[in-house]
């Protein structure tokens, strides 16, 4: 658990991999005066990622890897993180699996946002899934991040009712509003704020 040392904000990275509607929200909520979280580094895996924009917009400084040799660039990674002292990791759409390695040297201090009620529908492809098998809700969940796929203990969730004529884009539209909500709640309660 991350712990808050007088009023200085926690140095937080987040780890992007496409859109960055999360990491828009989540530095929205930063900045304002009830974060725990500063954010000071984003990370992508993808040279394309939209999110990317919003470093230069914010001026918050980006890095961006090529994963192919991950275990090198984990290591790169971590050396960046040591150097801009970070001490927390938000994963927000990001579609990298982080190396065991790697967690264990953040342990406790790395969340992540999955598009549905965990422990229901791990991975990928989780709104076409729930839609298949007729789920009547669905939903989001942030929770710290273990070795194993998305299945560290959970800090928040929030349920959403799937409509008659849902699709996998809609579902995903109507979740993702709950996710931006979400995130920063789920940070708070990290805090116990
Ligand atoms: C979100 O639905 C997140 O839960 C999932 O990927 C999506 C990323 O969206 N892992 P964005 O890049 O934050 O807009």
């Amino acid at each position: 658990m991350v712990k808050l040392t007088g009023y200085r904000k926690i140095k937080t990275a987040i780890f992007i991999s496409g859109t960055g509607s999360n990491l828009k929200s989540l530095i929205k909520f930063s900045k304002t005066k009830k974060s725990p979280i500063s954010i000071n580094l984003i990370i992508s895996n993808n040279f394309k990622a939209k999110g990317l924009k919003l470093g230069k917009i914010n001026k918050i400084r980006k890095k961006v890897f090529n994963f192919k040799k991950q275990h090198k660039i984990e290591n790169q990674i971590l050396f960046i993180l040591k150097k801009n002292k970070i001490n927390m990791i938000c994963l927000a759409g990001f579609m990298k699996i982080l190396s065991k390695n790697f967690i264990t040297r953040f342990k406790g201090k790395i969340l992540n946002i999955h598009p549905s009620l965990l422990p229901k529908y791990k991975g990928l492809n989780t709104h076409q899934r729930v839609l298949e098998n007729n789920e009547k809700y669905s939903g989001c969940t942030v929770h710290f991040v273990n070795s194993k796929l998305d299945s560290g203990k959970i800090i928040l969730q929030k349920k959403v009712k799937i409509s008659k004529n849902e699709t996998k884009h809609s579902l995903a539209k109507k979740i993702l509003v709950q996710e931006h909500k979400l995130y920063p709640r789920a940070i708070l309660k990290t805090f116990n704020l």
